[in-house]
């Protein structure tokens, strides 16, 4: 691991979208003989340290998992709980992130969620609408797949004919529209799944997963991430020397078609 003064961001890549599946706050509770619900506490107190370290590297948007629509089966009492750390943290983190410059979105159904909580999410993306710092998409109450749906079913009401639906088009069905898709994607506590995660979205994102636990990814675990990143050789599907043509480089890079705006 890096220590924090010999973080150099001039060596690296910068990735412009990162998204984190934020893994691990159960077992990381478990190991101290801590309920689970602690766990998730604690990684309420690291995404903190997460989103300093994000502006402090210049990325751009931060896509986060917060609750996936498959999290409403856990036991009640761990929803009940994760419910209540989002909202105290939706209370207590809006005004510190608005005046950081950070603008909230929110991916994913509002419906069936707490009228208060709702109420909370909604006002936080009004609050910091202006912000263009970092963009900070919260999925919350998302699924990869129920989000296609919904975009199918919104062209067909739409009348969408096939002739005219593209990639871009179907982009611009989705909850992420109007942003570049994610360049990486980090999942915590050593789990090697997409779960449901962007699953359109990611399909040429860089993934890096790491066996430490989310409340203990720190900035430098997350730098770590970007060096990784930056040693990669993106290609979307064209041969290396095609990429080295195009771009000059090995390194990570920007896909060859241009990216919704
Ligand atoms: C996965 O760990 C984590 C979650 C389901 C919730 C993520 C929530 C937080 C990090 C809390 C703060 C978030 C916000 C937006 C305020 P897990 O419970 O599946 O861990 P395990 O796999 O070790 O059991």
């Amino acid at each position: 691991m890096v220590q924090a003064n010999t973080r150099d961001l001039s060596k690296i890549k910068v990735p412009e979208h990162v998204a984190i599946i934020m893994d691990g706050n159960g077992r990381w509770a478990k190991k101290r003989g801590l309920p689970r619900a602690a766990g998730h506490r604690a990684g309420a107190e690291n995404l903190r340290r997460v989103i300093n370290a994000a502006v402090e590297f210049g990325i751009k948007i931060l896509t986060i998992y917060a609750f996936s629509t498959e999290n409403w089966g856990r036991p009640k009492p761990e929803v009940y709980a994760l419910m209540k750390i989002f909202a105290r943290v939706l209370s207590q983190e809006v005004k510190p992130l608005k005046a950081q410059g950070v603008c909230i979105h929110h991916i994913g159904e509002l419906e069936g969620v707490d009228p208060g909580l709702s109420q909370k999410v909604r006002d936080a993306v009004e609050l910091t609408k202006d912000n263009d710092r970092l963009i900070l998409n919260v999925a919350f109450n998302y699924g990869g797949r129920a989000e296609i749906l919904n975009a199918v079913k919104q062209m067909l009401r739409d009348d969408v004919s096939p002739n005219d639906l593209s990639e871009d088009l179907f982009d611009s069905y989705l909850f992420t529209r109007g942003l570049p898709d994610p360049d990486l994607v980090i999942r915590t506590s050593g789990e090697l799944r997409i779960s449901n995660f962007l699953i359109w979205q990611a399909a040429y994102a860089e993934l890096y997963p790491t066996p430490t636990y989310w409340p203990d990814f720190d900035a430098d675990a997350f730098y770590d991430a970007l060096v990784a990143y930056s040693l990669r050789n993106r290609r979307f599907g064209k041969t290396d020397e095609q990429i080295k043509s195009q771009n000059g480089s090995h390194s990570a890079d920007s896909p060859p078609k241009p990216r919704r705006g």
